[in-house]
């Protein structure tokens, strides 16, 4: 992907991070991702008080791209944003999910707070994948 591109998927997860809902962990998360068609969709972390019900940043962007119409594999990259000093990686269930709406190759764009930009897919986050095509 062009580098312009990157940067602005990135602040865009940057961006959407002060919406997180996140009162139980004080920790914020922003995603955003771009589909084939150039079409932005962003998301937060939102917890709740019975914990198991949060939904991360990852989830709450593709949930709401796929809400609106948009078809598996139609994701073109995902970029996270939390405020951490180390490059921050998507819990396992949001990279399942990943694995169901993109294609292995799709890059994901990890970011740390000194600004830093990691670049990986979803393939590199989930090797040896459980998917639709073992079934
Ligand atoms: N979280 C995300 O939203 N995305 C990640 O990649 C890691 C974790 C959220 C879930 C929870 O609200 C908080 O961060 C602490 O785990």
């Amino acid at each position: 992907m062009k580098q312009e591109k990157i940067d602005n998927l990135v602040e865009e997860a940057i961006n959407i991070k002060p919406n997180s809902y996140s009162p139980y962990s004080n920790f914020r998360v922003g995603a955003a991702i771009e589909m084939n068609d150039g079409e932005l969709f962003t998301g937060v972390n939102i917890e709740n008080v019975s914990f198991g019900a949060t939904n991360c940043a990852e989830r709450s962007a593709i949930f709401t791209a796929i809400s609106q119409g948009y078809q598996p594999k139609t994701i073109k990259a995902i970029a996270v944003s939390g405020d951490t000093d180390e490059f921050l990686p998507p819990c396992s269930i949001c990279r399942q999910v990943m694995v169901e709406f993109c294609e292995p190759e799709t890059p994901v764009y990890l970011t740390r707070k000194d600004g830093k930009v990691l670049e990986t897919s979803v393939e590199g986050l989930v090797p040896f994948a459980f998917s639709t095509m073992d079934m």
